[in-house]
């Protein structure tokens, strides 16, 4: 089986990214199983483009509906390196592991790193 970052590797070759150039994938494993990959989608009306990480979350709920869980997360950029921006893990953290224990993969000096979402996002916004 592929490796989820390899899986958000080839994913962000189909990004659509002519404005920044910044290609990125996002591959994501739910808990039930399913894996499910995402790209940026931007638009000349700039402030509507769509990360990689919420095109994954989006095509996720869309397969397994609102129950999902998202177990695993990897995210790349094809020549750059970044952990989601602050939207992407808010919405991440929606569907995330009990405690915010998904498990967020990306570049950072070369190597991969992994964070949990909890690490990424405390004190993440919820409707009490
Ligand atoms: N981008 C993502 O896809 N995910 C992130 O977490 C941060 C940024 C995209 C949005 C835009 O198309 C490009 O990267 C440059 O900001």
């Amino acid at each position: 089986m592929a490796d989820l970052m390899d899986l958000a590797r080839a994913a962000a070759e189909k990004a659509y990214a002519p404005y920044s150039g910044f290609r990125v994938g996002c591959a994501l494993e739910t808990a039930a199983g399913g894996r499910f990959t995402g790209v940026n989608v931007e638009n000349a009306s700039y402030g509507l483009t769509l990360c990689a990480e919420r095109s994954a979350v989006c095509q996720a709920v869309s397969a397994e509906g609102p129950g999902l869980r998202i177990a695993r997360v990897a995210v790349i950029c094809l020549g750059h390196e970044f952990p989601p921006c602050g939207a992407c893990r808010q919405m991440l953290a929606e569907f995330a592991l009990t405690g915010g224990a998904t498990e967020v993969t990306f570049l950072k000096d070369g190597r991969l790193v992994m964070r949990t979402l909890a690490e990424l996002l405390p004190e993440a916004f919820q409707l009490a």
